[in-house]
């Protein structure tokens, strides 16, 4: 079936959550994907931060190959020989102690949620259980189960599905007034991503996220980083709350972690760890012997010579670049974001420039309505940014009228 047919089909027989792009893709090959016509674009949306290391990467493949053909799954009743190798590594990087192994971000959210429950009630006199609440921030995203969504800011996303759970209160963001005000002895967690991806690519300020860890050390109360986005090397570091002086609790990564195979993770100090005993949670496909398997291996090549300092060089160039850019362009209003992050403000609606920039070749996705968003392979090299920005100079540029309508050339 060609592309029009699939997406024919689909209006038939897909629930209908998601607005396609019109490509069918077909196979992808390093920084880029195929569609069915052979057609190449460069893929400067990495899956949504899924595809760190692009497509096809050979060493990739040759774990995945050797790891399908010896066992593809066990219940997480037996042990198998991965899971406990990926969660030494993992809280070796992150500073935490121990591990839990689900298979999305949204669900390392919810999980992470019941256990900041679990370790309310453990600490709680005996009598009505009040310290459970979650301070998240406004302009947060944590996904879409009932728990990650009820800390998900838009009310876009949560007002159809309500009444969601009980027990979290939006603060303002990088607001450490607000933050202290809304401290009261019932706030068990404060949970916040330190770049706020969907919100768009906002990096929390150092004295915003000293305030809450100051506020969560004086009040006993956990500190939870969500670097299910920003997290895994995106940022040029292992985890993006490394550039900060922060401790937290617990920190949750998911998105890159197994390559493209789901894998997410919740990885938590021991005292917070101990809340869980056997029983309390659990999944089926959680922490497979394949995605496991892969992970050690993204981990791996992550830690290689010289893989991390080379995604904060190339994210620099690319941020460099875009500034250049804008400096002949006002329609961009600001470039922000860090390693391989990064985000162009434009002035005005940003889905056009997604559209045309597709149609020239490079694929790229639109957040917060004007916020141009860019999540590459962390594998590009400086010639693939050349690319990406020969691609979005004539697109942008085509919308300086429209933005001087509004004003902003003057
Ligand atoms: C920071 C953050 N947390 C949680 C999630 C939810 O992850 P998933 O889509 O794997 O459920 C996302 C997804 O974009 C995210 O960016």
């Amino acid at each position: 079936m060609n592309r029009d047919q699939i997406a024919e089909l689909e209006k038939h027989v897909l629930i209908p959550t998601y607005d396609r792009l019109p490509i069918l893709a077909v196979r992808g090959e390093g920084c880029y994907i195929y569609d069915e016509a052979g057609k190449k674009y460069l893929d400067f949306l990495g899956g949504l931060a899924v595809n760190a290391l692009g497509y096809n990467h050979p060493e990739i493949m040759a774990a995945l190959r050797d790891g399908s053909e010896t066992l593809l799954h066990v219940s997480n009743l037996l042990y198998h020989p991965y899971q406990a190798p990926l969660a030494e590594k993992l809280t070796r990087l992150s500073g935490m102690d121990r591990a839990f192994f689900a298979n999305s971000g949204t669900e390392a959210v919810d999980g992470a949620i019941k256990l900041v429950r679990a370790w309310g009630r453990k600490q709680a006199a005996p009598g009505p259980f009040e310290r459970f609440e979650v301070l998240a921030l406004e302009n947060s995203f944590h996904g879409r189960t009932f728990g990650a969504l009820s800390a998900t800011w838009p009310k876009k996303y949560r007002e159809p599905f309500e009444p969601l759970p009980p027990g979290v209160r939006f603060v303002r963001s990088n607001d450490p007034e607000h933050l202290r005000q809304s401290f009261t002895p019932n706030v068990a967690a404060v949970l916040l991503e330190v770049i706020q991806g969907e919100g768009g690519v906002n990096e929390l300020g150092a004295n915003f996220l000293k305030t809450a860890a100051e506020l969560c050390h004086t009040h006993g109360a956990l500190l939870i980083c969500d670097e299910i986005q920003c997290g895994v090397g995106r940022t040029g570091r292992f985890f993006a709350f490394t550039k900060f002086d922060l401790q937290p609790d617990i920190v949750l990564v998911a998105k890159p972690l197994a390559a493209g195979l789901p894998l997410a993770a919740i990885l938590a100090r021991e005292e917070v760890a101990q809340a869980f005993s056997p029983g309390m949670h659990g999944t089926t496909f959680g922490g497979g012997p394949l995605q496991c398997r892969l992970a050690l291996k993204v981990l791996e090549i992550l830690g290689s010579p010289g893989f991390l300092p080379r995604v904060s060089e190339v994210g620099a160039y690319f941020r460099q670049e875009l500034e250049k850019l804008r400096a002949d362009l006002p329609v961009i209003q600001e470039v922000r974001g860090d390693g391989l992050m990064v985000a162009a403000e434009l002035a005005v609606p940003g889905k056009v420039v997604v559209r045309q920039a597709l149609e020239a070749g490079l694929l790229l996705n639109c957040t917060q309505e004007k916020v141009l968003r860019f999540l590459p392979p962390l594998i590009i090299e400086k010639q693939h940014v050349d690319e990406a920005i020969g691609i979005l100079r004539p697109v942008l540029a085509a919308l300086e009228p429209a933005a001087a309508m509004k004003g902003v050339n003057a």
